[in-house]
């Protein structure tokens, strides 16, 4: 009966494993469905930069692939209030291989590696009108050509920063002030101590001097009350 019970429990436990193992096919069949984009293009977590006019900008793009890439072919563009402005493109025909990147805009300049994955550009001296979105596309054509791109926007602001830095200037000047006029009152009031201590010396003098009138005083009044004291009595 034991036995029985065992082998039992050793074919469910069985079935178990078994479903167990069709659960897994189908979560790493799932996963792979999932991964088969395989390209991924990336701007980096924060996707949005502020930049101050005249400035130098790098848009970071980096791409990955777990199946790998044959002639991926990117390109970044420029949204240019609907219209898309190509602003370079290359082919890397395989791995590890630096592309020709073929640049079409002034002021653009491509700093990325293929050693890194990386396919970022340097937009110099920005101006106002480079505000917008930028688009890192890529397309491997081993993965049907299926297209991949990450969007970075650029915020151009003023010298606007500027006015931080007289804020700064005004914060730090009135610092400053306030203890150049710390100071000078400390020195002030160093002088008059100084000179109220040689006065406070005259006056002790005075004050003995007076005080001894006082007691003669104080006698004189000690004995007028005397004086009162004994018509009372
Ligand atoms: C930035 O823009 C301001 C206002 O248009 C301009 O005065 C300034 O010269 C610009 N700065 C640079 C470095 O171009
Ligand atoms: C962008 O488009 C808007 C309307 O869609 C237009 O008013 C504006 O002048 C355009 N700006 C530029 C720089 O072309
Ligand atoms: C950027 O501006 C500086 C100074 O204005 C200039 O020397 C440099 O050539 C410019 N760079 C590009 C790529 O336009
Ligand atoms: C890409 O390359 C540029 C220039 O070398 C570098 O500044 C940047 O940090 C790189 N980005 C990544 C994500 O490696
Ligand atoms: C990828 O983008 C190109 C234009 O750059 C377009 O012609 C093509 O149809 C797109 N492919 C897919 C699969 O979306």
């Amino acid at each position: 009966m034991a036995s029985v019970d065992s082998t039992g429990s050793g074919v469910s436990g069985r079935l178990r494993s078994g479903d167990l193992l069709h659960a897994g096919l189908v979560v790493a069949l799932l996963l792979g469905v999932w991964s088969v984009g395989g390209l991924e293009v990336s701007t980096g977590k924060v996707s949005s930069i502020e930049a101050m006019n005249g400035s130098t900008v790098l848009l970071p793009c980096t791409y990955s692939s777990c199946i790998g890439i044959k002639n991926l072919f990117f390109s970044w563009r420029y949204n240019d209030n609907g219209t898309m402005l190509t602003l370079c493109q290359a082919v890397i025909p395989i791995e590890g291989v630096e592309p020709r990147v073929a640049v079409y805009q002034e002021r653009v300049e491509f700093v990325g590696s293929s050693k890194s994955n990386n396919i970022s550009i340097l937009l110099w001296n920005i101006t106002f009108e480079d505000e917008g979105d930028y688009i890192c596309f890529a397309r491997n054509p081993k993965e049907k050509n299926r297209n991949h791109s990450a969007v970075f926007t650029l915020i151009v602001v003023d010298q606007m920063k500027e006015v931080d830095n007289t804020l700064t200037t005004i914060i730090v000047s009135v610092l400053g002030g306030v203890i150049g006029l710390v100071i000078f009152v400390m020195v002030i009031k160093a002088l008059v101590v100084h000179f109220l201590l040689k006065d406070d010396e005259k006056n002790k003098e005075c004050l003995v001097s007076s005080s001894g009138n006082d007691n003669t005083e104080n006698g004189l009044s000690g004995a007028k009350a005397d004086n009162k004291g004994t018509p009372k009595a």
